[in-house]
């Protein structure tokens, strides 16, 4: 079985990601770096466009990646700012869709300067809307 990468080693793949982000309007990249339960890991940058609300923020990239290839479950994903920001609120949705029943996606939030956060989803998103509520 593989090793499980500690959350440094996470925020260091999301940092790498984070140099490839395209974000020439905002100037605020953001890398993103998602494991899946199989252990795999799936990173992701923000991908802006000239029609600003087109883009796509480094989590969804990430996630997007990942369902893509038959991955759906996942443990942790770290996320990394300049400013160490926490996610927006569309991304706490889409990533409680994939956070377990119960919201224990752990979401690591870091800075460029070494500093991190860690939360759960549910945490991120408390009473959020999620599948089973659809009945
Ligand atoms: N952004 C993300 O990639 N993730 C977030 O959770 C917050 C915002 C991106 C979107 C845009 O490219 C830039 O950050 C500034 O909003």
């Amino acid at each position: 079985m593989t090793k499980q990468p500690t959350d440094r080693q996470l925020v260091e793949m999301a940092r790498q990601a984070r140099e490839r982000a395209y974000a020439p309007y905002s100037l605020f990249p953001v890398g993103a770096a998602l494991l899946g339960r199989s252990g795999r890991v799936y990173t992701g940058c923000n991908v802006e466009n000239a029609s600003y609300p087109l883009t796509t923020c480094a989590e969804r990239t990430a996630i997007t990646r990942a369902v893509s290839e038959g991955e759906r479950e996942f443990e942790a994903i770290a996320v990394i700012t300049a400013t160490g920001a926490t996610p927006c609120g569309a991304c706490r949705q889409i990533l409680r869709e994939f956070g377990g029943p119960d919201g224990d996606l752990r979401v690591i939030v870091a800075d460029t300067a070494g500093r991190l956060r860690t939360f759960t989803i549910a945490e991120l998103l408390p009473e959020g809307f999620t599948p089973d509520q659809l009945g």
